[in-house]
């Protein structure tokens, strides 16, 4: 089929894919126009056309008398948001109502989503899950509208099995029980390893929906200081286990929510061996995992546990089909309490979904799939991140995760996170308020955008709005 866009805008796209996959690094030369006209078979005008393009759109910069050269990251200039300090008391949890008023406008269609944190249907493979989901249902004959009782679907425990190796952990089928996607794995968790009234610990920021279940189990959350880069400050984590009794600790040790941080092998060894000392569980979350922007999958705490003590939670809503609800746990020495709790939470997972997931793991190309949502958060992150840093007063701070699709922004000081959100849904666009991820309504100046859907006009547009929503509520705070 013959490529709609001008010959100049095609050139433009390949060197701007070079930039954006790193081949091209900040403060490279690009090739001459010369080479370039020999590299992409085109005239002389093409070239200086496409580059001239690609500056205008802040990619390269001309330097006289030498030629072009990829710009210096503004990502690079900006700082990260330092260790969060959340309050060090136990506290119960009151985020449902803050929550629920935000899921009521995450339903609206006619927003810009950056607010929930999903990847965009256009980067998943809709049409050929679909299509194996539709073959699954032909074939699977009572077995696809019977109760696939736990431990659940035999298939997708061996396709899971069988990739647990990627993250260093040698496991067996047996050893895996299906569930209603992440949040069931981790209520499932939850519920195993405490009784009403006890102590969680929980990252600061964290993910909404575990505040949301430590609020409804009737437990009290210990928020620990975050680093952005390696995740959970252990020391911390030593001083909260030396003052009080906790019954669990949840972490995403990799990539986590809302912070993109990723706890380094030496932090996760030790982790597993800190809360050995004191006997309490870990809950860990690794349901971003999957989606290293470089190198390989990072390892999981779990392969550092001899004894069972680490519960861990995957599931494909990340990276396949969030409405499938599939998930999975592997929970060590709880295995049986969590696979009686699963009888009364759900009974069983959806035939269906489990089997057309396997499928996919199978024989639908899952890692090819996997590579190409890597590169594609990848790109986004930086797409984003650039042009927040175009658009927003310079004292914002923003984190540079290694993986998954989220970021995480530190706004000046005066300005109201809900405030914002208010504000920008008048405009038809959602974003995730700071407090949300906080046990104590913390995090009043920080905002989460979802940068999992394919860059457009419309987000470019949606970014600019914000930009501007946050000046002005900087200089009214302020004033
Ligand atoms: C860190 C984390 N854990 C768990 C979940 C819940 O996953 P699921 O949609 O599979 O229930 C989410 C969803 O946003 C998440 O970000």
């Amino acid at each position: 089929m013959k490529n709609p866009l001008p010959l100049y805008e095609q050139v433009a796209e390949k060197v701007e894919k070079l930039i954006r996959s790193g081949t091209l690094r900040p403060g490279d030369r690009v090739p001459s126009v010369r080479r370039a006209c020999k590299q992409h078979g085109v005239s002389l005008t093409t070239v200086v056309r496409a580059y001239l393009h690609l500056e205008d759109r802040g990619l390269i910069e001309a330097r006289p008398k030498s030629g072009f050269f990829v710009r210096p990251k503004l990502r690079d200039q900006v700082a990260e948001p330092l260790i969060s300090r959340p309050q060090p008391a136990a506290r119960e949890v009151d985020v449902g109502s803050l929550q629920a008023r935000i899921f009521a406008a995450a339903r609206r269609t006619d927003v810009v989503p950056l607010g929930a944190g999903y990847p965009g249907a256009a980067i998943l493979p809709v049409t050929k899950l679909g299509r194996i989901m539709a073959s699954v249902a032909r074939n699977a004959g009572a077995s696809g509208v019977h109760y696939d009782m736990p431990p659940g679907s035999i298939r997708l425990r061996r396709e899971i099995a069988k990739r647990a190796l990627d993250r260093h952990l040698d496991l067996t089928p047996e050893e895996i029980l299906t569930t209603c996607g992440g949040t069931e794995a981790l209520a499932l968790c939850l519920r195993a390893v405490t009784s009403p009234g006890d102590v969680v610990i929980v990252e600061a920021p964290t993910y909404f929906g575990v505040l949301q279940q430590i609020e409804e189990l009737g437990l009290k959350a210990l928020e620990i200081p975050m680093h952005p880069q390696k995740g959970m400050s252990l020391d911390a984590l030593e001083q909260a286990l030396k003052r009080r009794r906790i019954a669990a600790c949840l972490s995403v040790t990799n990539f986590s929510n809302p912070l993109g941080s990723l706890m380094p092998d030496e932090d996760k060894r030790r982790l597993v061996e800190i809360l050995a000392r004191w006997d309490v569980p870990l809950i860990e979350d690794d349901i971003n995992g999957g989606l290293y922007h470089r190198g390989d999958r990072p390892r999981v705490a779990k392969s550092y546990d001899d004894e069972g003590r680490v519960l861990l939670c995957g599931s494909f809503s990340k990276t396949l089909a969030p409405g499938y609800r599939v998930g999975w746990v592997v929970p060590g020495r709880y295995l049986e309490k969590v696979k009686a709790l699963k009888l009364t939470s759900t009974l069983a997972t959806g035939s269906l979904p489990q089997l057309a997931i396997a499928e996919f793991m199978a024989n639908g190309g899952y890692d090819h799939h996997l590579r190409s949502l890597r590169r594609h958060f990848a790109e986004q992150i930086e797409r984003m991140s650039e042009a927040v840093i175009e658009a927003f007063p310079p004292e914002i701070k923003l984190t540079r995760p290694a993986g998954g699709f989220l970021l995480w922004i530190e706004l000046p000081r005066t300005v109201s996170a809900l405030e914002l959100h208010e504000r920008a849904m008048a405009e038809k666009i959602s974003i995730a308020p700071g407090p949300m991820f906080s046990a104590s309504q913390g995090f009043q100046n920080f905002i989460r955008l979802n940068c999992g859907h394919p860059w457009s006009a419309d987000l470019e547009r949606a970014i600019g709005t914000l930009g501007r929503l946050v000046r002005e509520l900087s200089s009214s705070g302020s004033a």
